[in-house]
């Protein structure tokens, strides 16, 4: 009786180590679970955050950003519907990633990838497509800047590189080779949506130079 009570406890324990100390961000209204973080500077036009080691279900496309997106999603969809080897329906969070890759001029592939729940976080099903699998991240010292309206490929490009123009001013590191767009909302909500671009930071985080 006492176990059974226990591991239910133990489990959302360790849920909430994951995720349930940090607030749920504002901007993040439409999902139970969201990828949060400790805020450590917030300059006038970029925040620098730290995101906690992380779990992810990913899959790669090679096509158009816009299209590629849209492939992206719906494999992803279909995991967390029940195409794992569980067949475990797991809830939708936020944000939607897309990771862009510009070591030599940006290329046509892009990784799409969706947050595990804290309680897949530890032990996720594998994916039953094999385009799809589990992806881990490290701690992401993260430098995000926040738009709304539509994460449009024009947009996403505009504000990356007035992500890159802030942190030049600012003198700050960062790895220029790749960037994540991150979207929050679903299609079907038409105002007050939220989109963000991050770099990831090279050594420490700052809002000032080093
Ligand atoms: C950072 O500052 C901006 C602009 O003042 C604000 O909109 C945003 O909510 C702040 N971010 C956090 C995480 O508090
Ligand atoms: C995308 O195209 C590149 C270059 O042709 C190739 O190396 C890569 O494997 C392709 N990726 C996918 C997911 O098909």
């Amino acid at each position: 009786m006492m176990l059974l009570l226990l591991v239910p406890l133990l489990l959302l324990a360790l849920a909430r180590g994951v995720w349930g100390e940090r607030e749920k961000p504002t901007f993040c209204g439409e999902v139970t679970e969201c990828f949060t973080f400790d805020l450590i500077c917030n300059s006038s036009d970029y925040e620098a955050r730290l995101y906690p080691p992380s779990a992810w279900v990913s899959t790669r496309v090679n096509n158009t950003y816009t299209a590629a997106k849209t492939t992206g999603f719906w494999r992803l969809f279909r995991y967390i519907q029940g195409w794992n080897q569980l067949g475990a329906k797991i809830p939708m969070t936020s944000p939607v990633l897309t990771r862009v890759d510009q070591a030599a001029g940006e290329t046509q592939e892009f990784t799409i990838s969706f947050l595990l729940p804290a309680a897949w976080q530890g032990d996720p099903p594998q994916p039953t497509q094999p385009v799809v699998f589990i992806e881990r991240f490290p701690a992401l010292p993260t430098y995000v800047r926040s738009f709304g309206g539509w994460l449009t490929d024009a947009n996403r490009g505009t504000h990356i590189r007035a992500l890159d123009a802030s942190l030049g001013r600012d003198a700050r590191h960062f790895d220029r080779s790749w960037h994540y767009s991150a979207g929050y909302n679903s299609p079907m909500k038409l105002f007050d949506r939220h989109n963000e671009v991050w770099r990831l930071a090279w050594g420490g985080l700052g809002c000032a130079p080093e």
